[in-house]
């Protein structure tokens, strides 16, 4: 059957230098897998500062705005995005709050990270900016669209 809009909700989702070197890839996908949401896009990339303000356009201007950048682009990022009924809002869920120290045991950074400026996991805010983000990391054509036989026993 047809897939729904909603079913066809997408997000971006980075894991950042700091979940790269200290080996939680396969950890945090995991999480979004076993959720259900479905990974239509993926790739390794080591952004330029150049890239990495473009990324973070928005908070120009903050205090932090320099040392984010300069961490976003120390080194390799798994770019992806992952799809499904309500991964924007449920994703931030599972990424849990901002600050490491004030996000939930069970949530990624509750988990596995301690500070705000080594909080492993960016995950799009809004419709908005997923749409933004999504197109800054991504060509159209790397973006899937796929049947698991598993949709069936999601949706
Ligand atoms: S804010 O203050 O409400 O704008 O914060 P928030 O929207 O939650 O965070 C925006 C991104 O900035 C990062 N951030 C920081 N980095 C380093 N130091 C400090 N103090 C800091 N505060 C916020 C935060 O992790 C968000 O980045 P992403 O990649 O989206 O998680």
């Amino acid at each position: 059957q047809e897939l729904s809009a909603a079913e066809l909700e997408r997000s971006f989702i980075a894991i950042k230098p700091d979940g790269v070197q200290r080996g939680l890839i396969a950890e945090i996908i995991a999480r979004f897998e076993r959720k259900g949401y479905k990974l239509v896009a993926i790739k390794l990339v080591h952004p330029t500062k150049d890239f990495a303000e473009k990324h973070y356009d928005d908070l120009k201007g903050r205090p932090f705005f320099n040392g984010l950048t300069d961490f976003l682009s120390s080194g390799p990022v798994v770019a992806m995005v992952w799809e499904g009924q309500g991964v924007i809002k449920y994703g931030r869920k599972l990424i849990g709050a901002t600050a490491p120290l004030a996000s939930e045991p069970g949530t990624i950074r509750g988990d596995l990270a301690i500070a705000v400026g080594r909080n492993i996991i960016h995950g799009s805010d809004g419709p908005e900016t997923a749409k933004d983000e999504i197109a800054l990391w991504f060509k159209p054509e790397e973006l899937l669209s796929y049947k698991k036989e598993t949709d069936k026993w999601l949706y």
